[in-house]
């Protein structure tokens, strides 16, 4: 059943491509200018009367909507918070019926998920679900439901649940700033036109696995990391810092990269690993200088960057992996894909049960 991966998680981080293609599917008009969610109930008049959304999962969902906050607030210009289910439903969080809670989950049946949910609806809120199983407790208990064509997930690790998420939160984005009227089909299309490339840039990535498999060797013999990035890619590093803590026990804190000089820059020496995600142009010069700052502190530095930006960035840094190029927002899609990889060859490297990590379960069903 592994088609000839040697783990569930390596297959599911190959099956990413069809995963995005499968979630997009049926999901766009014909003529790409505009986003079509027939599972959406909610009337045109009930999306323009939404005031604020939350956004609440655990674990990699929770850091997928992270990035959900960025899409909304960017496209649909509704004010968005997001947290983690565990702490929002002991927070006695402000949930007004003119609030949308939008519940992330992989299984549909994380418990402290389902538990956010029924508080939302306590408190007459609309709750629509991401989730990647049919009939799951999530997907029966909210009133709209985006499934994530991810496919079966096996590996407890996430990743093509990940992605798939936020393909559903770039259309589900879309869908609502078309209803509000906040971008126009041009827009939309334009933004379309990207994510269909999306699929082809994620194989692109895939065939430079050795390279990444080669940067993961030498990090396993490290026992601290540090990552870092700004907006949407600060997201990221939090992504990719779980997965590499969650299965090769390599600690490793994800900061932005604004922060360092905050306190954790006093942890910076010689030698130390340091990712740091910079695909975002507005903030490439920012984040170019926080990488500076950790490379005169003898940090050894590995930059996800765009195509294009290599020969600059390359003065600065010690390792380098190219990002083919898409809309800033979109990126994401793009740049957890070789986190995932050096999570899972940082992992084999060390010996672990890559697909069945230690003390964790796949669905925690129990608080
Ligand atoms: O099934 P869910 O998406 O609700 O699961 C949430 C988390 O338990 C899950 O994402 C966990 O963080 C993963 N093991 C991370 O890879």
């Amino acid at each position: 059943e592994k088609a000839g991966f040697d783990h569930f998680m390596l297959k599911e981080i190959y099956e990413q491509p069809k995963a995005y293609r499968n979630t997009m599917m049926g999901r766009i008009s014909d003529d790409g200018r505009s986003v079509v969610l027939n599972e959406i109930g909610m009337t045109a008049e009930q999306i323009r009367a939404i005031r604020k959304v939350h956004i609440v999962a655990c674990g990699t969902a929770f850091h997928a909507g992270l990035i959900g906050k960025t899409v909304i607030e960017n496209l649909a210009r509704i004010p968005v918070e997001t947290d983690v289910a565990s702490e929002y439903r002991y927070r006695s969080p402000i949930i007004t019926p003119d609030t949308l809670v939008i519940v992330v989950s992989q299984s549909g049946e994380t418990a402290d998920t389902l538990a956010a949910l029924r508080e939302a609806k306590r408190n007459g809120a609309r709750v629509l679900a991401i989730t990647n199983v049919v009939g799951s407790s999530v997907a029966r208990e909210a009133d709209d439901v985006i499934i994530t064509q991810a496919g079966p997930e096996i590996a407890v690790a996430s990743t093509k649940a990940y992605t798939s998420q936020l393909i559903a939160f770039y259309l589900l984005g879309l869908f609502l700033a078309e209803t509000i009227g906040t971008r126009d089909s041009a827009y939309v299309a334009e933004v379309v036109s990207a994510m269909h490339e999306l699929p082809e840039q994620v194989e692109r990535i895939l065939e430079s696995a050795d390279v990444l498999k080669q940067i993961a060797e030498s990090l396993a013999k490290h026992n601290n990391l540090f990552f870092i990035g700004r907006g949407v890619d600060f997201a990221v590093a939090q992504e990719g810092s779980l997965k590499l803590k969650e299965i090769s026990y390599i600690h490793s804190e994800a900061y932005a990269a604004g922060e360092l000089k905050h306190g954790t820059l006093a942890l910076i020496e010689e030698g130390i690993p340091v990712i740091s995600v910079i695909t975002q142009e507005d903030l490439y010069e920012k984040t170019l200088s926080n990488i500076k700052e950790v490379k005169a502190r003898g940090a050894h530095v590995l930059a996800l960057v765009n195509a294009g930006n290599e020969e600059e960035v390359a003065k600065s840094v010690d390792e380098l992996f190219s990002i083919p190029k898409t809309l800033p927002l979109l990126a994401p899609a793009l740049s957890v894909v070789p986190l995932q990889l050096i999570a899972y060859y940082a992992s084999l490297a060390r010996g672990n049960d890559v697909d069945k990590p230690r003390n964790l379960a796949k669905s925690v069903t129990v608080e």
